[in-house]
């Protein structure tokens, strides 16, 4: 088989790609290893930067989520037992951000996609950038992709950053994870609340009138098995308590599941005729909700790149696209990071530490500069259009 360009995992980075590619006429093939079920059910992200919203949009992939998405102004830092209201949109002339699942733009992208360009329960195996051409099994036969591109859009456990010789890495670990709560409850809060407490950090998000989205703090080796339902929502309601006397709903929990925490970040993002995008290249720690909007930003310049080879034959873009995108992957990286730092308790850290942290709380939510950087970054830069 043939393509111009093989796109290998249907992740929101690869489906949003192909669907790129394809209103500019550019034949691609996506490789999937998973089912289109599991593919529509991962929990994961919930906060979409304007800008990716904006892709979205222009991508004619914004009907449901212009219908269904909540748009946010500000959000809450809570620390001491009392709340403090970051007014992002005040403070960047107007920008919003979105709620709106992960799943739900997954769901969006392969509805309009064109039937059997997607390719589910394709297992790539190796990928030479070379030739360029793709190996993968689908129903136990090892099949050939050649084409005239390779776009690496499979995760952080995919196959296509191994292809990438001489690579450099740059990663952290961190002493924490998330247990992550789909609940069936009216949610108790209106804009997202980030709480910092001695106890560890904890998150209040939401995905729609009637179903929240929570977040805990809790160590890298913790197993499910010791967090029942009540033991979640009693310590949910222990962190996020406040002097005045703040409720939290509660309510059945769907889903739950625990997330290690790391940055880590592969350069180059390209070798040969091979481009990494999103989670391939890049993770950072979801503090800052920089993951999927960053494989958005990825997948946008990319397919720019590669529409002005066949349509100006022009190669700069893809020449400069490593460069470019590790620009902007490094603030998302280093606010990441900062985030993460800033809100989450290290209980190894000593007396000293802990007050500078609290310290810098304090500042983020009574100076007009710290709040604006917070916010610039939280709501995130424009993507560079296709
Ligand atoms: P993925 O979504 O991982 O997709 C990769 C695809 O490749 C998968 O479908 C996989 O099955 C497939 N694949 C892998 N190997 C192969 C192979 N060998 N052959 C074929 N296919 C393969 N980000 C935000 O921006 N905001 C948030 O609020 C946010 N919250 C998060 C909360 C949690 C709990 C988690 C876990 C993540 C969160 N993220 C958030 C991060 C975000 O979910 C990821 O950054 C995003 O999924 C990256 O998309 P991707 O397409 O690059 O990779
Ligand atoms: C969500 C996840 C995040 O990591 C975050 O920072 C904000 C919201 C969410 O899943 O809704």
């Amino acid at each position: 088989m043939r393509t111009q360009v093989a796109i290998i995992g249907a992740g929101p980075a690869g489906l949003l790609l192909s669907h790129l590619l394809e209103r500019r006429g550019i034949d691609a093939v996506v490789l999937e290893s998973r089912d289109r079920a599991h593919c529509e059910r991962r929990q994961r992200a919930g906060m979409l930067e304007q800008g990716t919203v904006d892709v979205l949009r222009a991508a004619g992939a914004g009907e449901r989520l212009d219908r269904e998405g909540l748009t946010h102004h500000g959000l809450e830092l809570r620390f001491g037992g009392a709340g403090h209201r970051i007014a992002l949109s005040e403070l960047t002339g107007g920008r919003t951000v979105t709620i709106y699942a992960q799943t739900e733009i997954v769901k969006d992208l392969i509805a309009l996609s064109p039937e059997g360009r997607i390719r589910f329960e394709a297992e790539v195996l190796e990928v030479d950038p070379a030739s360029p051409r793709v190996t993968y099994r689908e129903n136990g036969v090892l099949r050939t992709l050649d084409c005239d591109l390779v776009a690496g859009c499979d995760g952080f456990h995919g196959v296509s950053r191994a292809a990438v010789p001489r690579a450099k890495v740059f990663e952290r670990d961190y002493p924490f994870a998330w247990l992550g709560v789909l609940a069936d409850v009216p949610p108790s809060t209106e804009e997202l609340v980030y709480c910092h407490h001695d106890r560890g950090f904890a998150l209040h998000s939401l995905r729609s009138p009637e179903v929240s989205r929570l977040y805990l703090q809790v160590s890298p080796d913790e197993e499910l098995a010791a967090w029942p339902d009540e033991r979640i929502w009693s310590e949910l309601r222990t962190r996020f308590a406040t002097r005045d006397g703040w409720t939290l709903k509660d309510g059945p929990i769907r889903e739950k599941a625990i997330t290690p925490m790391r940055s880590f970040v592969t350069e180059p993002m390209r070798h040969d005729n091979l481009f990494l995008a999103g989670d391939a290249a890049h993770i950072v720690p979801p503090t800052g909700a920089k993951g999927l909007n960053l494989a958005v930003s990825d997948v946008t310049a990319l397919a720019s790149a590669i529409a002005a080879r066949y349509e100006e034959g022009s190669s700069a873009l893809l020449d400069g696209y490593s460069s470019a995108r590790l620009r902007r992957v490094w603030r998302a990286e280093h606010f990441s990071y900062w985030m993460t730092t800033l809100l989450h308790t290290d209980h190894s850290a000593d007396a000293f530490a802990r007050r500078l942290q609290l310290s810098h709380l304090e500042y983020v939510v009574s100076s007009k500069a710290a709040a604006t950087t917070l916010a610039e970054n939280y709501v995130g830069f424009a993507h560079d259009g296709p």
